[in-house]
């Protein structure tokens, strides 16, 4: 049985794949942030048996990542899985976002992660075994307006995920990104906003935005959560998994899109077929 650990298990795609690994067999250490916050994830481990062991992990205290991972080392002996899922999002435009503002995202996405890696590689390379997957967005790949915090947030985890992929591949070690396009989690509700009076001379470029954006395919008919806890369950079963994963069909979309044009044209796609700005 592999032992598994996921941040950011109190809801959305880290409750989900947290079900989803015990369902199939591993032993799964559940973090969340507070240790009361996680009563959905308690009672369906508790109605199905599954035995989760649900541990408080702040990403932006060393001491709470630590205390996680050696409590997980010492029960277990090993960690096999590392799920970095827990993040925020931002939505406001970029000039109307505060350093401070700036600053949580970044300690909760890009800082998270790199506690968590710090912490568990060590046992990983001395067992030349392990994988970590970390979980970026679609938005890791291209940039939309009034997302500019949130992107520079996972595109600072893409390069930091790229890099460590060539780095302890050599110690028996797999990295895996997971680029899920947009999902109904709670990652809306509890987003920070950079105007929350909307008085920012960006107010009605961001309404014009919101109904184009509303266009896009996917939004609509935002995709089955669980397909990411699948996916996540996939990246980090399957050896030669590739090292980045997209799941959603609006995320397959806008890459492709990404992947297939040239800068310029692609700018000139994305605001033609958003009529965003003449
Ligand atoms: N939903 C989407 O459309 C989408 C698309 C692409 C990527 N993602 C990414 O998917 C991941 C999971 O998000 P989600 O959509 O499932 O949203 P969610 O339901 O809001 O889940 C986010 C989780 O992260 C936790 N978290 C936040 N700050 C934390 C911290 N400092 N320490 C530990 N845990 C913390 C939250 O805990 P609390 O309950 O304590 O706040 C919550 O459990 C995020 O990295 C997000 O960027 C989401």
């Amino acid at each position: 049985m592999a032992v598994t650990l996921i941040t950011g298990c109190s809801s959305g795609f880290g409750l989900l794949t947290a079900l989803h690994f015990a369902r199939a067999g591993h032993t799964v250490v559940a973090t969340v942030r507070r240790p009361d916050g996680a009563p959905a994830l308690r009672a369906a481990s508790d109605e199905e048996d599954l035995g989760i062991e649900v541990v408080p992990l702040d990403v932006t205290d060393a001491g709470s990542v630590e205390r996680a991972v050696a409590g997980a080392l010492e029960a277990h002996g090993a960690i096999d899985v590392v799920v970095n899922n827990a993040g925020i999002s931002l939505r406001g435009a970029v000039e109307d976002t505060s350093v401070g503002d700036a600053r949580r995202v970044l300690e909760t996405n890009v800082l998270g992660p790199l506690r968590v890696i710090r912490a568990v590689l060590p046992a990983m390379r001395a067992r030349r075994q392990g994988v970590i997957v970390n979980v970026s967005s679609v938005a890791g790949k291209v940039a939309q307006p009034f997302g500019g915090m949130y992107s520079a947030s996972k595109f600072a985890l893409e390069g930091l995920s790229e890099a460590l992929h060539y780095e302890v591949r050599p110690f028996g070690v797999r990295v895996v990104i997971v680029e899920p396009g947009h999902f109904l989690t709670c990652l809306g509700d509890n987003r920070l906003v950079a105007d929350p009076d909307g008085v920012s001379p960006y107010a009605q470029l961001r309404r014009r935005w919101e109904v184009a954006a509303s266009r896009l395919p996917g939004r609509g008919q935002p995709g089955d959560p669980a397909s990411v806890a699948e996916a996540i369950y996939e990246a980090a079963t399957t050896p030669d998994h590739p090292l980045r994963r997209l799941v959603g069909a609006d995320a397959e979309l806008i890459a492709a899109l990404r992947r297939d044009l040239d800068d310029e044209t692609f700018e000139r796609t994305v605001r033609t077929a958003l009529d965003f700005w003449d």
